[in-house]
């Protein structure tokens, strides 16, 4: 922004003319941390060349930015002093590819502000991941930017081979803080509102236990927590967070490699008066703390990683490696090396032993990014278990062409916990999901969520049985019926009591798949009835990959069949259930 504090670009005449540098906004919305670093990214460049930035999440700029940004009552010129530009990381998996960024684009040029640059829409299915787009998208946006704002002469560009001061200092203290202080700052019960991000609560988890069946491949696990006097509330569609922490044989071969000591506590700093220290760690913390809550060691790097290593690195021939993997030329080397086998952090930092035993423990913040929580949908209701919280979890694991299996840290630090062998707590807070479901009573809901994608229908179900609503449709789909088919002896008891009505798809039981479009399109005049007649919601979760399209296209077939309706009209129909939220979809990839 050519103006001081974009915040300000809304009130009209508080514009400073006289500013003491340019200064460039990055705003990032984040889920799993892409962005962010694509924004920190820009943030360092900027650094580089002498320009006055700021990097921040949207929320924290202001107040759900969105509502913020789409208040009707902007004027048109509100943002007339602005140059922005928009980069969007989306996955063309899913049907509304990058639609935040298309829609922030013509917003803020509906406000006035001028595009510097065509909007850049970074896409996760590129086989190059979204840098093949983004990378030759910012030369551009640099050049733009440099002739608005050239380098001051007096201060030269600080070249790429250099590493920028770390955000933070890590002072080790020789003493361990007193044993009656908590090293943990989770939520304390005297802490006000519901659990967050920045409170979670502990939940105490009570039963961790395998529901598929022994020879199935897939180890999906039911687990359920206590929440008793927790404060948390949620209704069906709501999903669960969970803050994970590392396995403690990575963090004991992170400190060993890097050289740390486990127990040794420090004081975190940061090096400039307006960066907050991350809430999450206490002060003072220990190694084991930061390792094991915060830094995310099992994460497939990215560049960025690649390019503050190289600078950080003393060994000449991996540091000629490191170069060379983080240099545009060096990407394709690169995927092949990292993101197509799945190699962590951790991997990397044992394969460069000289530079990771050399790393300054203040840089530790800037390379390793932190730990994600992971959302889950809840799969019960409160009305039916009032203090229990439980979700449907598949253990992710997998093989790449990497000796070790590939393993998600949320699934596997879950399924390694047993609540048998002692107490154990999890760190966790909720939020409201993609899916609500009508309260008018009696209206129909058709729920597709073949494996685990049945979780939030399995929250839905019992609530709405609970309140004696009737009308409800249960698609499900899964490879055997005597493997994988999730609580079905509580769906037969719905059934017989005349509370649910279940459609089964078992793909492996005979010569050919069968899957629950196949099952839809079978009960095709049902569905029709249900949606055209009867006002039914209609609900899919599940797998994002092929299941939501393949879904959608026999729902648009059942229009065209069974109501008559040609192709555009079954589109306008199905865009109107959309419209309506008569068409939710929950989907994960
Ligand atoms: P499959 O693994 O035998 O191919 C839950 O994972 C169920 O969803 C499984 O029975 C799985 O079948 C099935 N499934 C896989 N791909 C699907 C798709 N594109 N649409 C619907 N169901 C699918």
């Amino acid at each position: 922004s050519r103006q001081r504090l974009p915040g300000r670009l809304l009130r009209r005449g508080s514009w400073r003319p006289k500013m003491p540098t340019p200064r460039l906004l990055v705003l990032f919305g984040s889920q799993t941390g892409t962005a962010q670093d694509v924004a920190e990214r820009l943030g360092r460049e900027a650094q580089r060349r002498r320009l006055g930035c700021r990097v921040q999440a949207l929320d924290s700029y202001a107040v759900n930015f969105w509502r913020f940004i789409f208040r009707k009552n902007l004027p048109s010129t509100s943002l007339c002093q602005m140059d922005f530009a928009v980069v969007g990381l989306g996955d063309s998996a899913y049907t509304k590819f990058n639609f935040v960024a298309k829609k922030l684009h013509r917003r803020l040029l509906q406000l006035g502000g001028s595009a510097l640059m065509p909007m850049c829409l970074g896409d996760d299915q590129h086989e190059l991941g979204p840098d093949a787009t983004i990378d030759p998208w910012l030369g551009d946006l640099w050049e733009k930017v440099l002739r608005l704002y050239p380098v001051p002469l007096d201060l030269p560009v600080i070249p790429p081979g250099v590493p920028l001061p770390s955000k933070f200092t890590l002072q080790f203290i020789q003493e361990a803080p007193n044993p009656g202080s908590k090293e943990s700052c989770l939520a304390s019960p005297e802490s006000l509102g519901p659990p967050s991000e920045s409170q979670p609560f502990l939940a105490p988890m009570v039963t961790n236990q395998r529901v598929t069946g022994p020879s199935h491949f897939q180890d999906v696990r039911l687990i359920e927590f206590d929440i008793t006097d927790s404060g948390l509330s949620f209704a069906p569609g709501d999903v669960v967070l969970i803050q994970p922490s590392n396995s403690a044989a990575h963090i004991q071969q992170f400190c060993q490699v890097l050289g740390l000591d486990p127990k040794q506590y420090f004081i975190l700093q940061p090096r400039e008066p307006d960066v907050p220290c991350p809430p999450e760690l206490p002060q003072p913390c220990s190694v084991w703390h930061l390792v094991s809550q915060y830094l995310d060691i099992a994460s497939v790097p990215r560049r960025s990683f690649f390019e503050l290593l190289a600078c950080l690195s003393l060994h000449e021939l991996e540091r000629e490696k490191l170069l060379e993997l983080s240099s545009a030329q060096g990407q394709e080397d690169l995927c092949e090396y990292c993101s197509r086998p799945r190699r962590t952090i951790l991997e990397v930092l044992c394969d460069f032993p000289h530079t990771a035993g050399a790393i300054p423990p203040d840089y530790l913040l800037d390379l390793i990014p932190q730990i994600r929580p992971r959302a889950f949908s809840i799969a019960s209701s409160l009305l039916v278990h009032p203090r229990r919280l439980q979700i449907l979890v598949a253990v992710v694991q997998y093989q790449t062409r990497l000796r070790e299996p590939r393993r998600g840290l949320c699934s596997s630090w879950l399924a390694s916990l047993d609540p048998e062998k002692g107490p154990v707590q999890v760190p966790l807070w909720v939020r409201p999901g993609g899916l609500a479901f009508p309260e008018t009573p009696d209206t129909p809901v058709i729920m597709v969520g073949p494996g685990t994608g049945v979780a939030p229908f399995r929250a839905a179900i019992q609530e709405r049985v609970a309140q004696g609503q009737t009308g409800n449709f249960l698609f499900f789909g899964c490879r055997w019926q005597d493997q994988d088919f999730y609580w079905a002896a509580e769906w037969q008891e719905l059934e017989k009591r005349g509370c649910l009505t279940l459609v089964t798809a078992f793909s492996r039981e005979q010569g050919q798949k069968v899957y629950v479009q196949h099952r839809l399109r079978e009960r095709g005049p049902l569905v029709w009835e249900l949606l055209d007649h009867h006002g039914a919601y209609f609900y899919l979760a599940g797998n994002a990959k092929y299941m939501p399209a393949d879904v959608t296209e026999a729902l648009m077939s059942i229009f065209q069949e069974e109501g008559g309706l040609s192709h555009p009209n079954a589109a306008t129909y199905l865009a109107r259930l959309q419209r309506t939220l008569r068409f939710q979809t929950e989907t994960w990839a």
